[in-house]
């Protein structure tokens, strides 16, 4: 069945864009009085609605006025967890910053014992409803790390978890194992965890087929450069992609990114210029995150400084109860946008087809020929208006393989 999904008043297919660098809002090419063709789940052209509807077998017209865009792609998240730290954002609103609280042994280590404790139902649930709140946003795609289990159980728990959500609601969850979040109460030393991590995780991690990546937090409170160079090359060897808390609160993980040859590193807030050109030469990916920024209520990352470095800016919402409990990919984009000086084709690919990329995803975040049919509607008549709205605008329409949600 051949369907013509129509008509909005201008369709960003995010095409033909360069995948690194600066971006001018020129660069973006917006079809008028256009419509999808879409069969089993992928698209079959795009183009002007007269030629799209009268190539179909079925129409299905769209609420007027509508701009579409490619589904947005959240390359960077934590997401599955339980409890709350409501607590410790008042006590930050209060003065105390997030290392003096996980030095207490909150931050991190608090949502690890609410994950421990909870049942791979209770994750699956609490991880499925924020499937919803993903949904309205346009979310289509989302990363989701594990990071608060720290056993061998409960890491698998976690990534169970979110296999088990992937299969049961429509968005596409991609798998991240972030055991080397922190060191977990049992071990003595960060290093003892490390080659616990090594010798009994990976191993095990590679036959389970649960996650293919490989995330590691570098930075004073968590691993130093060295531990996580050793886990990380071991990680390489046995085929998993590779990224990196980077650069939050102290340099060190850019720089190691690089060396390693990670996929991407995420975060930055702390990186210079000499890290930026470190990322360009090892060809590695930044992901910035402003809700962490947000929800720490410190400096947003150097993003324009990333692109001056011709790198791949890519822009994802870090939600987890800790740093970044917003969730709001958009609005978060939107408003690191206009501080940083963004153009909006700068700003859109940073959440479409640059941070499809950085999952390693090449058939999603454009809408083009043979990608997936992932695509949301907004209720306006120039994209200008979504950026704008800095969030406020959510899609009313929402198409993930070609269905409609
Ligand atoms: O990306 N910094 C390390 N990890 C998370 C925070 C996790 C938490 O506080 O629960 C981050 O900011
Ligand atoms: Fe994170």
């Amino acid at each position: 069945m051949i369907i013509a999904v129509g008509p909005f008043t201008q369709i960003v297919t995010m095409d033909g864009l360069a995948h690194h660098g600066h971006l001018n809002d020129e660069d973006l090419v917006v079809l008028k009085d256009a419509g999808l063709l879409i069969g089993e789940g992928k698209i079959l052209a795009v183009g002007s609605w007269k030629e799209i509807h009268s190539q179909a077998d079925e129409i299905q017209e769209v609420e007027s006025p509508a701009v579409l865009l490619p589904g947005f792609v959240d390359s960077h998240t934590h997401i599955c967890y339980a409890g709350s730290r409501a607590h410790e954002y008042a006590m930050r609103l209060n003065g105390a910053t997030y290392a003096q609280i996980s030095q207490k042994g909150g931050g991190i280590l608090e949502t690890v014992r609410a994950t421990r404790n909870a049942s791979l139902e209770e994750l699956e649930q609490s991880l499925k409803a924020r499937t919803q709140h993903l949904i309205q946003q346009g979310i289509t795609t989302c990363e989701v790390k594990s990071g608060y289990g720290l056993t061998i159980k409960d890491e698998i728990k976690m990534l169970q978890a979110i296999q088990q959500v992937r299969k049961s609601q429509p968005v596409d969850l991609i798998a991240t194992c972030l055991a080397a979040h922190i060191k977990p109460p049992e071990f003595e030393s960060t290093t003892d965890y490390i080659q616990f991590l090594e010798h009994s995780l990976l191993p095990l991690l590679q036959k389970q087929n649960l996650s293919k990546r490989i995330d590691i937090f570098v930075d004073e409170q968590a691993f130093t450069v060295e531990e996580a160079k050793s886990f990380l090359q071991r990680a390489k060897s046995l085929g998993f992609s590779l990224v990196i808390h980077a650069d939050q609160f102290s340099r060190g993980g850019a720089k190691l990114a690089a060396e390693v040859q990670a996929l991407s590193a995420d975060h930055l807030e702390c990186s210079t210029d000499e890290d930026a050109e470190a990322l360009r030469q090892g060809n590695v990916i930044p992901i910035v995150l402003p809700g962490a920024s947000l929800g720490l209520g410190l400096p947003f990352t150097p993003a324009h400084l990333l692109l001056d470095h011709d790198l791949p800016l890519v822009i994802a919402s870090d939600w987890n109860p800790g740093s970044a409990p917003m969730g709001q990919l958009l609005n978060q984009a939107a408003v690191l946008g206009m501080a940083e000086k963004l153009t909006m084709a700068e700003t859109l690919a940073a959440i479409t087809m640059r941070a499809a990329r950085a999952l390693e995803l090449y058939d999603r975040g454009i809408l083009a020929p043979d990608m997936r049919a992932d695509a949301i509607a907004f209720p306006t008549t120039d994209y200008r208006e979504i950026l704008y709205c800095q969030g406020r605008l959510t899609p009313h329409s929402v198409w993930i393989k070609g269905e409609k949600i």
